[in-house]
């Protein structure tokens, strides 16, 4: 991995009764978009806030690019914030929006006119450059705070739900734009969001935040796949959350009992010590459902007691003879089968990778 350009050493802020941040440890490399993930309130603003030096912790330490800012005020960082309110200066236009911070640097009018060319063709709003900020859309306003930020070319980007004022198309186009902008400029950037969608298409890697502490920090593919706890696996994505009994353990496996008759195998990443009751996760597009019923090792009946359609996938509730529920999504009708449907005996099974051990 390339060299760290932030690092949070056991970082904590408190306001009054509010334990914000607790004892955070995070580090992000050079180049990469990370994502602050979590529910209202949970410390993400407060994080960046810290990040960009406009908070300072009660506890811990901050280092940016090897350098510990800890109690530099934010001018001394380079670091840029964008706020999902754009806080664009509504008396400027978009070109001398975007100027401002160079002004602020004290770069030369020429290289002025360079960088912010190349900041509005970034970011694609050619032709808007005497436009006012009320003259604009809600993404172009956004696409300017973008080049007001990377026109300065900070080490960092902090991006607090930047998306979030913007409707559901413009926001899943502009994700995806983000993105590849990110890739383009090479600076680091960190997203906060508590959209899981956005986090999973704009992100490395997720930090999924929750009361103040970091439950998880991993790719997005692992984050997604191996949710180390019930939170994560609920919070970004639907989960089946299931308690489940150690039947027994042994050569990294370990077999549980879901209910009277419904035995399933699960990794042993031996990194929990196993109760008698743990607790697992279980994506409902693993669970793989057939409308005819066959027996075999490993597959279970149960009744279909709710479809909902929503195009290309359908959502299925499932009761077992022994009363476990299940939701599955499997694909609508496909070229050999039609959608179980309400009322419908299956037999679903899942793999053993796919039985999550959450707690
Ligand atoms: N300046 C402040 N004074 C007092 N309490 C604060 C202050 N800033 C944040 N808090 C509290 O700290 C906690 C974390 O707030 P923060 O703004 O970091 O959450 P968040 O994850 O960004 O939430 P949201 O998704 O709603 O923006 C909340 O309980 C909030 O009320
Ligand atoms: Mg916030």
């Amino acid at each position: 991995m390339s060299r760290a350009m932030i690092e949070l050493h056991n970082v904590s802020k408190r306001f009054g009764a509010v334990e914000a941040v607790r004892g955070v440890d995070l580090t992000i490399a050079e180049g990469e978009i990370v994502t602050l993930l979590g529910p209202s309130g949970s410390g993400k603003t407060t994080l960046l806030r810290m990040i960009a030096g406009f908070e300072l912790p009660d506890k811990g330490r901050i280092v940016l690019d090897g350098k510990d800012v800890t109690h530099a005020p934010p001018y001394e960082r380079d670091v840029r914030l964008v706020f999902q309110s754009y806080a664009l200066f509504p008396h400027l236009t978009v070109e001398q929006n975007v100027e401002f911070g160079l002004k602020m640097m004290g770069v030369s009018a020429s290289e002025r006119r360079e960088r912010v060319k190349d900041a509005i063709s970034l970011v694609r709003i050619e032709g808007k450059e005497k436009a006012r900020p009320h003259e604009l859309s809600g993404g172009q306003k956004q696409r300017v705070a973008l080049a007001r930020a990377l026109v300065c070319k900070p080490k960092v980007l902090l991006l607090d739900e930047p998306l979030s004022a913007l409707d559901a198309k413009l926001r899943d186009a502009m994700q995806v734009e983000l993105k590849k902008l990110q890739q383009k400029v090479g600076i680091t950037f960190v997203f906060v969001t508590h959209d899981q969608q956005s986090a999973l298409v704009v992100s490395d890697r997720i930090a999924v935040v929750n009361e103040g502490r970091i439950e998880q920090y991993a790719g997005v593919a692992e984050i997604y796949h191996r949710p180390k706890t019930a939170f994560v696996a609920s919070f970004l994505g639907e989960s089946n959350l299931l308690t489940a009994r150690v039947l027994s353990r042994g050569d990294g496996k370990v077999r549980l009992s879901l209910a009277a008759g419904i035995e399933v195998i699960a990794n042993d990443d031996g990194s929990r010590q196993y109760g008698s009751q743990v607790t697992v996760a279980i994506r409902p597009e693993k669970i793989h459902v057939e409308i005819f019923e066959f027996e075999m090792d490993g597959t279970f009946h149960g009744q279909v007691t709710d479809e909902i359609f929503r195009g290309p996938l359908a959502q299925l509730s499932i009761i077992t003879e022994s009363g476990l529920e299940l939701t599955a999504v499997v694909a609508t009708r496909t070229a050999d089968r039609d959608t179980p449907s309400k009322g419908e005996q299956v037999t679903w099974w899942v793999h053993r990778d796919d039985v999550v051990i959450v707690g």
